[in-house]
């Protein structure tokens, strides 16, 4: 009852600021208040008088209620919406640069011309504590920039003219499966956190275009509530309890659901460094009400997947190599070891069982090694030699790094908070247009490179760039 309020006043909660907004943009005290508002209400201030002007043809002026003095309100730029009402007024043409530069909002899926896009619009949906905690890299985000700045390195090789390219064949065999598309989504905790969708509405808009998903042991969804949405059994991510029985539990569990494949992570297992969401959540941690009435409103209170799995204390073996074979005897799914980033981790991987590796650093979470998971990439596939699939992610933004990835050896490339950008911004729509946005730019790039298959793609495609590079316009601490 307590978490279905909460879920109502959660939903309420982007209505309710916009609202605010509209009700702060309507009122005359907004003459005197706006220069001091922070550049964020002031955007959206602006967002919403532009709306109403330009749905209303009118300028805004605004008049002081104490003193009754004019004031026009600073240049607006009004947004296009890619739904019009019936009947209203055709939009202005928005200032494309200003959309590109200066972070403004999109209205609508459609909208968007690139991930980032997604990216303000979920930030501004988004509580702050849940913004920061899928914002934050590990120390000074500086594995972040590494993540973002390895691909930068790294230049294209296209091929101009010979013979036409037929029909592009994107697709991908893993463990036996065809895949349409190499991209995949990476486990993300808690999607509910951005939206009432949470994993079923990255799920269904992932089926929708062939897209393999990995669901996080931190889902706030169960494995058969989004299975069911997807309407096939998908991948499952564990992060290994200290007690083994805890793990045969749950793997067991997801095995019976028809899960074919489990993915360790094993990059947070000596912990890490998460100043961000510390700081956001303050001395009070989850104890204030606001966070208990998600987080731990009942006694006991657990996330799905931690759910039913408890028991007598057992075993508690160590986090060694060994550990590969236990997971997959205890559950007979092919086992993929997440966070691979050296060589000589990805020979002893081979070398104990695992069936795949991923190439992660946790998008910038994990330790902070300074180092991109696009420098790690070519030493892994020298560790594993083809002998399993090869698996990658961190920092992926366009069909570029995609591109470039596959041409260092990736046999699948995954991305996590474009997606989730996408779900926050506006739900199961949003996940499908940054997968299309994602997979248009990839097969443009597969088109100028003329490559009509994966297999087409090889280190020929790509060389170290030797151009220092502009990086994206990151004043407002988006486009990492
Ligand atoms: C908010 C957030 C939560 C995450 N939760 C998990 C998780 O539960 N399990 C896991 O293995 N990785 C988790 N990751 C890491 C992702 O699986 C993936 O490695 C990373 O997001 C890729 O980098 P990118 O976000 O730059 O695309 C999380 C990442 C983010 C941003």
């Amino acid at each position: 009852m307590i978490k279905q309020q909460a879920r109502a006043d959660e939903q309420q909660t982007g209505t309710s600021r916009r609202h605010f907004f509209k009700m702060l943009a309507g009122s005359p005290l907004l003459a005197m208040a706006y220069p001091g508002l922070s550049p964020a209400w002031q955007r959206e201030v602006d967002r919403v008088l532009a709306r109403d002007q330009s749905a209303s043809g009118r300028a805004t002026r605004m008049v002081c209620a104490d003193c009754g003095q004019a004031f026009q309100l600073p240049a607006m730029r009004p947004m296009r919406s890619s739904m019009p009402q019936a009947g209203a007024p055709q939009s202005p043409t928005p200032n494309a640069l200003d959309v590109h530069l200066t972070g403004q909002l999109i209205d609508a899926p459609g909208d968007a011309s690139n991930v980032w896009d997604f990216e303000a619009v979920a930030h501004a949906n988004t509580l702050p504590q849940h913004w920061n905690y899928i914002h934050m890299g590990v120390d000074d985000f500086e594995t972040r920039y590494a993540n973002r700045a390895g691909y930068q390195r790294l230049s294209l090789r296209p091929k101009r003219l010979g013979p036409d390219v037929p029909k592009l064949d994107t697709s991908v065999s893993l463990f036996g499966k065809r895949w349409a598309t190499p991209l995949f989504l990476c486990p993300v905790a808690a999607l509910e956190a951005y939206h009432t969708e949470g994993e079923s509405g990255a799920a269904r808009a992932a089926r929708a275009r062939g897209v393999l998903q990995i669901q996080s042991h931190q889902s706030s969804q169960s494995y058969e509530a989004i299975a069911e949405a997807r309407g096939e059994p998908h991948w499952f991510q564990l992060y290994a309890n200290q007690d083994w029985d805890v793990n045969k539990r749950t793997i067991e569990k997801v095995a019976a659901a028809g899960c074919p494949v489990l993915v360790w992570t094993i990059d947070l297992i000596g912990g890490s460094n998460r100043e961000l969401s510390r700081r956001s959540q303050g001395s009070e941690g989850y104890n204030r009400p606001l966070c208990q009435s998600c987080h731990n409103h009942q006694p006991g209170y657990q996330r799905p997947m931690h759910r039913g799995v408890q028991g007598p204390p057992g075993p508690r073996p160590a986090f060694d190599w060994d550990y590969v074979k236990r997971l997959k005897d205890a559950g007979k799914m092919k086992v993929v070891l997440k966070g691979i980033v050296t060589r000589e981790d990805a020979e002893l991987a081979v070398l104990h069982g695992a069936d795949g590796v991923l190439v992660s650093n946790h998008g910038g979470r994990a330790e902070n090694s300074l180092r991109g998971t696009i420098d790690s990439l070519p030493e892994v596939v020298a560790g594993v030699k083809g002998r399993v699939p090869v698996m990658f992610d961190s920092g992926v933004r366009r069909g570029a790094d995609i591109f470039k990835a596959l041409a260092l050896g990736a046999t699948a490339v995954g991305v996590g908070r474009p997606y989730v950008w996408g779900l926050g911004a506006f739900g199961q729509q949003g996940v499908d247009k940054v997968i299309a946005l994602l997979l248009e730019e990839f097969t443009m790039v597969m088109r100028q490179a003329r490559t009509a298959t994966l297999a087409q793609i090889g280190p020929q495609s790509v060389m170290p760039g030797a151009t220092p590079i502009m990086m994206r316009d990151n004043r407002q601490g988006f486009g990492l």
